[in-house]
């Protein structure tokens, strides 16, 4: 497919942006080049998320924009992948804008499905009929080969990649559509994912993100070993040319304290725990089917602090879940002032098609509630996140440096009229900076000089 021109978006989770990578580098494979413009370009493929009824609308929006542009551009061609497409499938081709349907699973056969749908010029859905069931072994083969091609990433922070080590979620909490959409848990072979840290690394990739949607659940058993998170962490910091590991999502119930010890043990291992909570009500926790109470949670926060030095802790809560009362929502509130997160993130609740909570419970609570319960909950969780940031005034931090800062006016600090850099600490804590431009993907001390909820600023050493 020499001269075409390939416009991708992406919505949605860490997931999806890897997805769109390893779609792009294929379609890069087979000939074309990428264009930030869809006006240019021939195909356009979207990646849509469905965890909340919004993230749909955003797409659909984007779809009548499209739309507008094939009146002009009759030969465009216009494919949604990602979980909406697996969602909704067919019932999509009845947009305007839309020839080509791909869900998470068939990825692995973009190409092709594109090179159809240009010369064939007939509308394809390509999903998996039964989604969840047992997933066909030549399906999850060809996308570990799908992944495993994937050695770079130009979209992306420089020196920095995901790798994904398992697929799907087996979690079924009532208001979550992932497990309908993404399928059931496949854990990628160790093997598998240290060759792909290995390519990774040889292009100068320094910093690791192992992915998962409950990634602490990895579980590979190959011959009599069963290899689990704590042992790819483990085996991956072996690699030399790794310097930070991290991953994300945990998931509460049934983390595995060896996860907390290899943090602690392993330097390269950076100290921070993407963990979500979701509500601080045990009658609302059961409801989710989380399978924990807030006391256990809490537990298991102690336990993480009392292993690893300076963990950073995150979160993530749903507020105005069907039936959530006042009460429901003030034990949010005491957790979230218990466990002190570093930062977290606070959702309405939003009813899933197909989920447990849409069959069966009433999406009861107001929107002028939920959003209510939602400032008041970031309120509090922007003061403790100030306090804590406070407690680093003054030290120096190591940080991977992503690039220009997109607010060039934060630091008052001029360094010597450098431009202001944006970057990472271990514990995830964003920091800014004035250093030369080139700096970017490489580690620099900072000195924190000034800080506020969620940035310190400082000055490179
Ligand atoms: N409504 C609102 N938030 C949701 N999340 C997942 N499903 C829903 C939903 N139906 C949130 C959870 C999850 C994050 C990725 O999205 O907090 O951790
Ligand atoms: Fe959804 Fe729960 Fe699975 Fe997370 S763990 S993807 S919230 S079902």
């Amino acid at each position: 497919m020499k001269n075409k021109k390939l416009h991708i978006k992406s919505f949605g989770c860490q997931m999806n942006k890897l997805d769109s990578s390893l779609v792009t580098n294929a379609l890069k494979a087979s000939g074309f080049t990428l264009t930030d413009q869809p006006e240019d370009a021939d195909v356009v493929l979207i990646n849509t998320c469905s965890v909340r009824e919004h993230a749909e609308q955003k797409v659909y929006s984007h779809l009548g924009h499209l739309k507008h542009i094939k009146e002009s551009h009759p030969n465009l061609i216009c494919g949604v992948i990602g979980c909406m497409a697996q969602r909704l499938g067919n019932q999509l081709l009845e947009h305007q804008a839309v020839d080509l349907v791909c869900g998470p699973a068939q990825i692995s056969n973009i190409t092709q499905l594109v090179q159809t749908a240009i010369s064939e010029k007939i509308p394809t859905v390509s999903i998996t009929e039964k989604i969840r069931a047992k997933a066909d072994k030549t399906v999850s083969d060809k996308l570990d080969d799908f992944e495993l091609a994937y050695d770079s990433d130009e979209n992306h922070i420089k020196n920095q990649a995901f790798v994904r080590v398992m697929r799907g979620c087996n979690n079924f909490c009532t208001y979550c559509v992932v497990p309908y959409v993404r399928g059931p848990e496949i854990s990628r072979p160790p093997r598998a994912i240290l060759e792909q840290i290995k390519k990774l690394t040889d292009k100068g990739v320094k910093q690791i993100t192992l992915l998962g949607q409950t990634v602490n659940s990895y579980e590979y058993t190959a011959g009599d070993k069963t290899y689990r998170l704590a042992d790819l962490l483990s085996a991956a910091s072996e690699i030399k040319a790794v310097k930070w590991l991290r991953f994300i999502t945990s998931h509460p119930g049934k983390f595995d304290e060896n996860i907390l010890h290899t943090m602690a043990d392993i330097p390269k291992v950076c100290p921070y725990l993407h963990i979500p909570a979701q509500s601080g009500s045990d009658r609302i926790l059961k409801e989710m089917n989380r399978n924990y109470t807030a006391a256990q949670y809490l537990d298991l926060l102690d336990k993480a602090r009392s292993i690893v030095n300076d963990i950073a802790i995150a979160g993530d809560f749903i507020v105005g879940f069907p039936s959530e009362t006042d009460d429901d929502f003030q034990a949010t509130v005491d957790l979230v002032k218990k466990a002190r997160y570093k930062n977290c993130f606070v959702f309405k609740y939003s009813s899933r098609p197909g989920t447990h909570t849409a069959k069966k419970l009433s999406d009861n609570i107001s929107d002028k509630i939920k959003k209510n319960r939602n400032t008041e909950l970031l309120n509090i969780q922007n003061k403790i996140s100030g306090e804590e940031n406070e407690k680093l005034m003054g030290r120096t931090l190591k940080v991977m440096v992503e690039g220009l800062s997109k607010k060039p006016h934060l630091n008052s600090t001029d360094n010597n009229g450098l431009p202001q850099l944006i970057g990472r600490t271990a514990t995830d804590h964003i920091v800014v900076f004035n250093g030369p431009e080139n700096f970017s993907g490489k580690f620099v001390n900072v000195r924190v000089i000034k800080t506020a909820p969620l940035t310190l600023f400082g000055n490179i050493l």
